[in-house]
């Protein structure tokens, strides 16, 4: 089977992960990092290494070609797909073959779920997601754009995840709860009520102790 070539738009810790599963699923082949550290065009571990500056010359140079934002930042996430301007059919969804994903759930693209992680039913993701390794995502979860479930994180049945929302490493969300956007519920807390929009929770249970203020908000200006 001809593998299909991936662009992953950063090369850093996660891209690192997000390129192991891309090739464990056999359905891949990476075939270029892009990221802004690189100054120029260069070929390093036998695959290519480019500028984000350069990837839409780098479209049109390879065939049958998909893309993923590799970053583990929700906002550079966001921010990176406004910059590239493309439309949806480009990115893919990477699933490792070790995850575990009901049939009824549903995945957007450019979303990434890694190793070990499990989706219950009707879990529905959306795009540019990160569902990382060993996170728990249970039935009738609702888990939006830009979001990122961390490392062995679960989400309880019927948990909403708005936009941007990160939950931390290790992190519980009781059932039903909602996670606001573009908040951060902290590592190892747990949700035992929403978490409002824009809002940093810390603890067990978790307490509120922030929220965004302006100069984030205006990082989440991509329009
Ligand atoms: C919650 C979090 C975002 C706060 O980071 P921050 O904005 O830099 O905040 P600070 O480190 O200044 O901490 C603020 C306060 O919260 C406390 N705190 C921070 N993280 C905490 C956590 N996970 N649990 C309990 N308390 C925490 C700090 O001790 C500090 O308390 P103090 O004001 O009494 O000194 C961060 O600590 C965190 O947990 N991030 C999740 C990271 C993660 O899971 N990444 C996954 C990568 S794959």
């Amino acid at each position: 089977m001809t593998r299909q070539a991936l662009i992953l738009i950063g090369a850093g810790g996660h891209g690192k992960v997000v390129a192991e599963a891309a090739a464990a699923t056999g359905r891949y082949r990476v075939a270029a990092f892009a990221d802004d550290k690189y100054e120029q065009e260069k070929v390093e571990g036998g695959i290519l290494r480019v500028p984000v500056a350069d990837v839409q010359r780098l479209l049109g140079r390879l065939d049958d070609v998909q893309l993923i934002l590799a970053v583990g930042n929700n906002v550079v996430r966001r921010r990176l797909e406004a910059r590239l301007g493309l439309s949806a059919d480009w990115y893919a969804t990477v699933v490792h073959p070790s995850a575990v994903i009901s049939k009824s759930a549903t995945i957007g693209r450019g979303t990434v779920v890694l190793a070990g992680a499990i989706l219950n039913a009707d879990a529905v993701v959306g795009r540019h997601a990160i569902v990382n390794t060993k996170a728990v995502v249970e039935h009738d979860c609702a888990v939006g754009d830009y979001t990122h479930v961390s490392p062995a994180a679960a989400l309880a049945g019927g948990v909403t995840l708005e936009a941007g929302a990160q939950v931390g490493i290790g992190a519980c969300v009781l059932p039903g709860l909602t996670v606001g956007a573009w908040s951060t519920l902290g590592a190892g807390a747990t949700a035992i009520r929403d978490v409002p929009a824009g809002c940093t929770a810390v603890g067990v249970p978790a307490s509120h102790i922030r929220y965004r203020n302006a100069h984030q908000d205006h990082l989440l200006q991509v329009e």
